[in-house]
Formats: C-alpha cells, sequence, structure tokens
C-alpha cells in the first residue's frame, strides 16, 4: 500500500504540532516570568539579580562594584534614601563615587522590568547585609511604586542625587 499522500495528513497534523509547540513556548516563556517570584527566598534573588556585580553577601569587589553590605541599612534610614536605592535599580547609575574612600568608576544597568514587589524583596534583603549597626525597615511593592511614578532618572542624574545625599550625610 501507499501511504496517504502528505496532503490528507497535513491539514490534520500540522495544527496539532503547531499548537503543542506554541503550547510549549508558552509554558517556557511562563516559568521563566515565574522564576523571579518562584525563587527560594529574597537571597537567591539578590545572588541571581546583583550578586554578579555586588558579589553575593554585598561585599562589593574594590574600584568595580560598590559594597552595600553593612552601608545598605545606614542609608535606608532616611526616606531620601531609600528613594535614591529605588532609583538607582530602575534607572541604573554611572560614572565615578566614592565607597569608604576608595574611587570607583562603574556602569549599573538600569533594571526598571523588575516588578515593584521584585525591587522590594532585593532591596528588603540589601539592607540586611554584613550586620548593619542599625536594622533598616523593610522595602515595600508600594513604595517602589510611588519612586517609579515620579519619573525616570538617568544614570547621570543618580550619580548626581547620589553626590547630594553625601553633602546631606544620607550617604557616608
Ligand atoms: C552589572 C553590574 C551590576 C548589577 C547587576 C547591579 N549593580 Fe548595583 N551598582 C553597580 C555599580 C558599578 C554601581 C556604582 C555605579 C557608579 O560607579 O556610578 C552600583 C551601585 C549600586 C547602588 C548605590 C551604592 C552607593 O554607594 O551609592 C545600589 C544601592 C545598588 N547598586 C544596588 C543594586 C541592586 C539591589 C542590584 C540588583 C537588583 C544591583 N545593584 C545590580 C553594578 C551593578
Amino acid at each position: 500500500m501507499i501511504s496517504a499522500p502528505a496532503s490528507t495528513l497535513a491539514p490534520n497534523v500540522a495544527p496539532n504540532v503547531a499548537s503543542n509547540v506554541a503550547f510549549t513556548f508558552a509554558a517556557i516563556a511562563a516559568m521563566l516570568v515565574a522564576a523571579p517570584v518562584l525563587a527560594a527566598d529574597a537571597k537567591t534573588a539578590f545572588v541571581s539579580r546583583c550578586g554578579m556585580c555586588h558579589q553575593a553577601g554585598g561585599e562589593g569587589l574594590a574600584g568595580q562594584f560598590p559594597k552595600l553590605a553593612g552601608r545598605a541599612a545606614a542609608i535606608a534610614q532616611a526616606p531620601a534614601g531609600r528613594r535614591y536605592m529605588a532609583l538607582v535599580v530602575l534607572g541604573g547609575m554611572a560614572g565615578r563615587i566614592e565607597v569608604e574612600g576608595a574611587a570607583l568608576n562603574g556602569v549599573m544597568p538600569g533594571m526598571a522590568s523588575l516588578t515593584d514587589a521584585e525591587i522590594a524583596e532585593v532591596l528588603s534583603h540589601v539592607v540586611t547585609l554584613g550586620k548593619p549597626a542599625k536594622a533598616a525597615k523593610p522595602f515595600k511593592a508600594a513604595e517602589i511604586a510611588a519612586v517609579r511614578a515620579g519619573g525616570k532618572a538617568t544614570m547621570g542624574d543618580n550619580k548626581e542625587l547620589r553626590s547630594q545625599l553625601i553633602a546631606e550625610g544620607v550617604i557616608k
């Protein structure tokens, strides 16, 4: 017997294959989107989102990535410092800064595609790093949403804001 001509099979088979493939891609895309939410905890989120630069414990890398451990909680005591931290994650920062007397000239990309809840989660973790002398309040998604709604700050804006906050004693 000669097998059925392709033309009789194709109309039935092709749409199924196509829809299965589409389903698989949709499922993978959904898993990727869900992954940060399913991250075991805030530490995992910090390590995967920020740790490649700031290092897993937020200890930083001299000359390249600022140390956050033991510093972030102090910045987050003041509302202006909290706003600055959210702005940096949303818009990034670039240019020469000084951290504990040592200069560094780096680029942090903005991560505005993270949700307010994801940013709140990582920043809440950041302020616990390095056994801070004074604990800072965790960040809430609504707090990040308010900063985001306030408008976009560029990398340069954030560096200027940093200098201003140093002058005001918010960042040491
Ligand atoms: C690609 C590397 C990179 C990644 C990823 C990154 N950062 Fe940064 N971050 C930097 C650099 C570099 C600076 C300093 C920029 C400069 O020199 O102007 C910085 C600055 C900061 C500052 C300001 C520190 C200060 O002393 O004023 C905070 C807060 C911060 N990052 C938090 C985060 C958080 C939270 C994440 C993850 C959501 C993150 N960063 C991801 C490289 C990175």
